[in-house]
Order: structure tokens, then sequence, then C-alpha cells
């Protein structure tokens, strides 16, 4: 199995209570994932490669150090969306490269419907986003596609993840590591994940 990381932070499990609650609102429920996308960003940013840079203080000439290569963010159409503004917050200049793919409710299985990557990849890492990682489908199909398009360094960044997607993700991509906030109990015979939150993509968009 990849590498697994899952946040036990305290701001993390008091925002997902807030966030899973059915009496949310769609305005609370987008602000909420800004702010947790902000922490998951914090977590799967810990390793990544700096560069040494001469800067002068207003007392002393000192050397800093600064992120290393382009980031790219992944969101998966549509829920995905709603975490690239807390991303942002923290790495302003990252570019974003939509995927658009729906989980089609019979098969259970991800159609792609939106891909606009230019020829020959422009960043050197990709965090994938999306807020349910519930069979798994949508996010190997998108790793599959930027593994295509010649991406190198992944990771897959999400807020609830299902011991099956965890489990099917892990087993398709080994060398891409997951970042969620929690893992959560099982599926259910919609693979809805559960306790879970509901719809992600209908909550945020108000089109429950
Ligand atoms: C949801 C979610 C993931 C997918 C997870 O999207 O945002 O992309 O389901 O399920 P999986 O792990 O079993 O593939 P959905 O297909 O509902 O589309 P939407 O975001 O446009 O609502
Ligand atoms: N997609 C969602 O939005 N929620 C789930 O629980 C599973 C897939």
């Amino acid at each position: 199995m990849g590498q697994v990381h899952v946040s036990n932070h305290p701001l993390m499990l008091h925002k997902l209570t807030l966030l899973r609650d059915k009496d949310t609102n769609s305005r609370q429920f987008r602000e909420l994932m800004r702010e947790i996308a902000m922490l998951l960003t914090y977590e799967a940013t810990a390793d990544l490669p700096l560069t040494p840079v001469d800067i002068e203080t207003p007392l002393a000439a000192m050397q800093g150090r600064q992120l290393q290569g382009n980031i790219g963010l992944v969101p998966i159409l549509r829920a995905g969306l709603g975490l690239v503004e807390g991303v942002w917050e923290l790495m302003p200049s990252a570019e974003v490269w939509h995927i658009g793919l729906f989980r089609d409710e019979q098969t259970l299985r991800p159609v792609e419907y939106y891909n606009k990557l230019p020829i020959q990849p422009t960043v050197d890492l990709c965090l994938v986003l999306d807020p349910m990682l519930a069979t798994g489908g949508s996010a190997i199909a998108t790793v599959d596609i930027l593994k295509r398009w010649g991406a190198h360094s992944i990771k897959f960044v999400g807020v609830i993840a299902a011991p099956e997607g965890i489990e099917n993700f892990s087993k398709a991509h080994p060398d891409v590591p997951i970042y969620v906030g929690v893992i959560d109990d099982h599926l259910n015979e919609n693979a809805y994940i559960v306790p879970g939150l509901g719809d992600a993509g209908d909550r945020q968009f108000g089109t429950a």
C-alpha cells in the first residue's frame, strides 16, 4: 500500500463535524471546504523541496528558502472546485488544470467529460483535489490521465475517504501519496461514504 496520511488535527476534526452536519447550508459548507483545504495543504506540502535565495532584511543579509518548481492543482469537477480557493490562499501562484469526471450512477464508473491539459506537462508537482474518495474510481482515472500526460510527481488531497477507496487507489497508484482529513467507516449500497457528508457537489453548489 502507498503512503496514506490522515490528519488528526483538532481543527480538522472540528471543521469536519460542522461540514458533515446536514443542517450546514451551502454557504457555510463552501467556507468550511476552503478552511479544510488550507489545513490539508499545510500537511500535504510538508516535504516540498526548497531552494536557497539571498535576501536582505532591514538588519542583515541572509539566505532564505523558497519553494522549488511549479505546482499544479487538479480539481476533479465539480466537487474538487471547492478545495481550490483554500489551496490558493497558501500557494497563490499554483496553476489550476481542471479534469471533469462524473460517476455514472448505474455502473459507478467515472465518465470523463472535460480535459484541456496542454500537450506537455507544465508543472513539477500535481495536487489532485477531490473532497470524496469513495470507490476511488474518479481519483484513479484522474491520476491515469495525469500520468499519460507525463506528470511524475502527484499527490491526492481529499477530505473524507472510504476504506475501499484507499485500498483501490493505493493498489492502482502505490506511488501517489494520499492526504485526507479522515477515513470513514464504509460505503453503502449506492457507494456513498458512511457516515460521510452526503453528495459533496450538491451540497456545495446547492443542487440537491
Ligand atoms: C463525487 C466526488 C468524486 C466522486 C467520488 O463526484 O466528488 O469525484 O464522486 O466517487 P468515487 O471515488 O466512487 O469515484 P460526482 O461523480 O458526484 O460528481 P460531481 O462532483 O460533479 O457532483
Ligand atoms: N460522492 C459524494 O459526493 N459523496 C459520497 O459519499 C460518495 C461519492
